[in-house]
């Protein structure tokens, strides 16, 4: 059984990113700068930007985070929105999720211009992604990418199962997983509250790409010899024993269901790194597609 390591292939990919910023400073050119809007207090979001934004100093990005309170308007955060989209300095920005209930999701991500929305959220891109097109391809879906590549997970002709429908990681996955190349080329199955007998299904999968975030739902009995585990689920389960007040834990059974596993992502340590490679990686798309805009 082989670990997917999330954490060191993040790490290999900072490294990378990192040498690239250092020749665009001596080339004299302006590094990538990467902003993150987050409204309110949510714990996790919260920490999760956290990370995105010391990130970016960690491989000499620009960084800029607007905090703005749980009682913003809509009108507010679209109003931010517009001046990240008219700034020069911003090559890529992101509007962490979720936002507060006064504000409506779909309306802020439209808003977003397409050629910074280094989430890959905006319709244009998501349509983009969907046709085979250059585009940003959503952080965590790019990040279980780059994953397989890396470890030449073979995903020609197998059956992915894909479980959840979210639009940042469900659907995006079960749409690249079925595209032609590499990794791709694979038969999907998307599954979600409303598929019957699910066993039934994960049981005949050589790939599953689990993103519920429910704790341990992918038990051993679910699947087959040698499958190949992608687990996308992050869910705090409060823990007073634990200094933090809560541990992180998957979707997935792992102790059991590795014991099966020909590949297998742990929780922490797996897709949660990778996401945040991915995002440093479409900024740095973004800043070298801006610079070529401006030649
Ligand atoms: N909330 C959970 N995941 C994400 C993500 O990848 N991007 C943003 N903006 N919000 C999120």
């Amino acid at each position: 059984m082989i670990i997917l390591d999330g954490k060191k292939t993040s790490n290999d990919i900072k490294n990378e990113i990192t040498e690239v910023v250092q020749e665009m400073k001596t080339r004299g050119e302006k590094v990538p700068h990467l902003a993150a809007v987050i409204v309110g207090n949510d714990g996790a979001s919260l920490t999760y930007v956290g990370s995105k934004v010391r990130a970016c100093e960690r491989v000499g990005f620009e960084s800029t985070m607007v905090r703005m309170p749980n009682t913003t308007s809509e009108t507010e955060l679209l109003r931010e929105i517009k001046k990240l989209n008219d700034n020069p300095e911003i090559d890529g920005f992101i509007v962490q999720l979720p936002l507060p209930k006064q504000i409506d999701t779909q309306k802020v991500l439209m808003a977003v211009d397409p050629d910074k929305d280094v989430d890959g959220f905006h319709p244009t891109n998501f349509g983009r992604m969907a046709l085979d097109m250059s585009t940003f391809i959503p952080a965590t879906p790019f990040g279980i990418l780059e994953l397989m590549d890396r470890y030449n997970v073979d995903t020609q002709g197998k059956h992915t199962v894909v479980i959840g429908r979210s639009h940042i990681v469900g659907r995006p996955m079960s749409i690249l997983m079925g595209r032609k190349g590499f990794p791709g080329n694979s038969t999907v199955t998307l599954t979600h509250s409303h598929t019957k007998n699910i066993t039934q299904i994960t049981s005949q999968a050589d790939i599953i790409i689990t993103a519920l975030g429910v704790p341990g739902f992918l038990k051993a009995e679910m699947v087959k010899d040698d499958v190949v585990v992608i687990d996308v689920g992050i869910t705090r389960v409060p823990d007073e024993s634990r200094e933090r007040g809560y541990y992180i834990t998957g979707d997935v059974d792992f102790e059991n269901v590795s014991k099966k596993a020909s590949h297998i992502t742990p929780v922490p340590g797996g897709v949660g790194p990778m996401t945040i490679a991915m995002l440093l990686k479409n900024t740095l798309l973004a800043r070298e597609r801006h610079l070529a805009a401006n030649r």
